[in-house]
């Protein structure tokens, strides 16, 4: 990738992005720079293979280097662009590692003028107490995060050929503004050292008059880690980033006088609430960090092959979670084929579980639901984990609103960022009681407010099925009838499955009405296969040439089918055959045979009706004829991840012309080259990029695909059958 990396400051950030970068193959030679005081340490260095060779002299540590870290001290860094500046060539990546970002960036202005455009700010979050080349190692980033804080005129090339590199080094690369970065690195880095530092300092003293520390034990040791890190070097992060802490200092300073009033006034319940809430805060951190250190898989799809085959995707999501749920509330045993055994929709089934529904399964997608009638759900004891899943959590929210118990929900580290506003607010109207975190996400805890629910007349502001079942679930238990208009058609599952319960739900236009009057009553569903499963061989067979797939069985209602008229609208050649109606929901075989595309305006009346096709339908249009212009998806960017930067993200690593829009995207159609790319968690991303190979023209390298389990367990083994070349590696972090 690179030819030769010069490393300033060859410490342990510096040696072991020597190490890593060596262990990978992404340089040639390594050189290391210091002072003559790093003399010894630079030997060290050299020694132990960390760099080939090292200098006294900036010159000669530069000369042919085509990409410089600088990983000295960030207090150093107007020195170093200084010394730097003789010899700062336009054809050589520079980036730092400092932790701190705008003093960084201001001491850059300061030198040249303004910020070069070749070199990229950057923050590997990797550090341990260890300080110096010994302690450096080849694992350093292995699934770590990087922040990159690049400004306007960066060199977008050069930001790429980085953002590879640290991909390549194991890392998970962010994009941020320098500023937000120390605003967020303040509050979870650098204000806990100082405090840290704090308790150590005033202790300290107390056990030089009263030997405290022979008394202390774990909590303590935990408690204080941090302050064993490098005095230096926190002296200097502190005051690179000082108004920041500062303003922590002070509102830390107002909670400790809140926890010492409640202590005065003996305020139990606010103080056990306090710590209620940082336990459980704690608790979602844990859980984001297993996640990211957690076995990731990895895809490897070799470019070229087409497909091939008769296929059978697996059952729908939407309908699999509904299933459930109104099985579990109906009078009677429902019987389920066709269900969904995949994360999301089994998030579904425990919760109803932990609600005290017996339900046998899934086996080969049966499942057996003892229904327990509306007000037969029992409170569950913890708190419900709902995983990824955002039907789940939306669908539930109006369920529970309306119970005669209380209860919890949370999930993921995914789902705990997607906004829960646009079902508490509206719940809210109807008299629902709901928490949510001061950005409006969840933990959500709900306080069952059986028999005191409204009806309202929500007109909803965003075209969103999940938002609308939520509502016509929570209008089953108010007083009065519940309407639900939508500013443009969504998937009506809900709809069509009440009525199979003999639950009244009326359509008029485009509002759905519901009231609390009726039951249900059991009934058998058999789910068919998922469009938005089937959507990637859709692609797949109409990009690859020389493909032929039939795909049996896939739920083809008419909210759901926007990715066979967009794709139809772009050139392809589907057919549709054997159309059926399946308990109130059409099905039907899908015949796709490769056919070239060619770049459109997508109409916008289509987003919501082929909204989770969106990642899949890009790689389409970086693969058709002319340009593709998407707009009106802004709800692509709060789904399991921002859809709309990371497709933008992961197609430019493989060289597309891919912008994207506070809305949507446009694309150029071209050339796919190979390359690593991040799914960040989000399974569709996963399946559209390892579709994208069957198009590039080297292999493509997809990180973070564990997910992909959430809606399609089956995709490598199914996706292999049909001829796509995949490999799936299972990493340790
Ligand atoms: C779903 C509705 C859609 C969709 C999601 C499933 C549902 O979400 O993206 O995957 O089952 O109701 P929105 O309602 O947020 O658009």
């Amino acid at each position: 990738m690179f030819s030769k990396l010069c490393v300033l400051g060859v410490g342990l950030i510096g040696g072991s992005i020597a190490k890593t970068a060596r262990r990978q193959g992404l340089v040639k030679s390594i050189v290391g720079w210091g002072r003559e005081e790093d003399r010894v340490n630079l030997q060290t260095a050299q020694q132990l293979g960390v760099i080939d060779a090292f200098y006294l002299d900036l010159a000669d540590a530069v000369h042919h280097a085509d990409i410089i870290v600088i990983a000295t001290p960030v207090a150093a860094s107007e020195q170093i662009f200084t010394l730097l500046k003789p010899y700062w060539s336009r054809s050589v990546v520079y980036f730092d590692v400092g932790s701190t970002k705008v003093n960084v960036v201001h001491a850059a202005a300061k030198v040249f003028g303004s910020v070069p455009e070749n070199f990229i700010p950057a923050h590997p979050i990797a550090g341990a107490e260890r300080s110096g080349v010994s302690a450096a190692v080849d694992d350093l980033f292995a699934h770590k995060r990087i922040i990159l804080t690049p400004l306007v005129n960066t060199n977008t090339t050069m930001l790429d050929k980085i953002k590879r590199f640290w991909l390549h080094m194991g890392a998970t690369v962010t994009l941020m503004d320098a500023q937000y970065h120390d605003h967020v690195l303040a509050a979870t880095s650098h204000f806990p050292h100082l405090l840290a530092f704090a308790l150590v300092n005033l202790l300290g003293h107390k056990d030089e008059q009263s030997e405290i520390f022979a008394y202390a034990a774990g909590g303590f040791k935990d408690f204080t880690r941090i302050a064993s890190s490098d005095p230096s070097m926190w002296e200097a992060i502190c005051f690179a980033n000082k108004q920041e802490i500062i303003a922590l200092i002070e509102q830390f300073q107002a909670e400790l006088t809140t926890m010492q009033q409640m202590l005065l006034d003996d305020d139990h319940q606010q103080f056990f609430t306090t710590l209620t809430y940082a336990n459980q805060a704690r608790q979602r951190f844990l859980t984001q960090v297993e996640i990211t250190m957690s076995k990731s898989q990895t895809f490897q799809v070799q470019p070229g092959g087409k497909l091939v085959g008769d296929a059978r995707v697996p059952g729908d999501k939407s309908m699999s979670h509904r299933s459930i749920m109104l099985g579990a509330l109906a009078d009677g045993v429902t019987h389920v084929t066709g269900f969904l055994e995949a994360e999301d929709a089994l998030a579904t089934l425990q919760a109803f579980r932990d609600m005290g529904v017996e339900i046998e399964g899934p086996t080969e997608g049966k499942v057996t639901i003892y229904g327990v009638g509306k007000h037969g759900l029992q409170a569950p004891k913890a708190p419900l984990y709902l995983g990824n899943s955002g039907t789940s959590m939306r669908l539930l929210s109006g369920l529970l609103a309306g119970q005669s118990f209380d209860s919890v929900l949370t999930g993921d580290a995914s789902l705990s960022g997607r906004p829960m506003k646009r079902v508490t607010d509206p719940l809210a109207r109807m008299g629902a009681e709901i928490q949510t975190t001061e950005n409006g996400t969840a933990p959500l805890v709900i306080t069952g407010k059986a028999g005191q629910l409204q009806a309202i007349d929500y007109v909803m502001p965003i075209a969103s099925a999940q938002v609308k079942s939520c509502l016509l679930l929570a209008g089953m238990y108010a007083q009065g009838e519940t309407r639900v208009t939508e500013p443009a058609p969504t998937r009506d599952h809900t709809e069509r499955m009440l009525t199979g319960f003999s639950y009244a739900v009326e359509r008029t236009g485009s509002t759905a009405v519901i009231s609390s009057d009726g039951r249900l009553t059991a009934m058998d569903i058999d789910v068919p296969s998922d469009i938005s499963s089937a959507a990637f061989f859709l692609v797949g067979a109409s990009i690859a040439p020389g493909s032929d797939v039939v795909l049996r069985h896939v739920g083809i209602n008419p909210t759901r089918t926007g990715v066979i008229d967009i794709l139809r609208l772009m050139g392809a050649n589907i057919e549709v055959l054997n159309v059926k109606d399946v308990g109130g929901e059409p099905v039907a075989d899908l015949h796709v045979v490769y056919s070239p595309l060619t770049g459109i305006d997508i109409p916008e009346d289509l987003v919501p009706l082929a909204i989770d096709e969106f990642p899949v339908l890009f790689v389409a249009a970086a693969c058709a004829s002319g340009q593709t212009r998407l707009s009106g998806a802004e709800e692509l960017r709060v789904k399991e991840s921002d859809r709309i930067q990371v497709m933008a993200d992961g197609l430019q690593m493989l060289g597309a012309d891919a912008q994207p829009t506070p809305d949507g995207m446009i694309i150029n159609g071209g050339k796919l080259a190979g390359g690593v790319v991040n799914s960040h968690g989000d399974h569709r991303i996963a399946m559209a990029f390892s579709i994208a190979a069957l198009r590039a023209e080297g292999m493509i390298t997809i990180h973070d695909c564990t997910n992909v389990n959430t809606s399609f367990p089956e995709f490598k083994e199914l996706a292999k059958s049909l001829g796509l070349l995949l490999e799936c590696i299972d990493a340790q972090g």
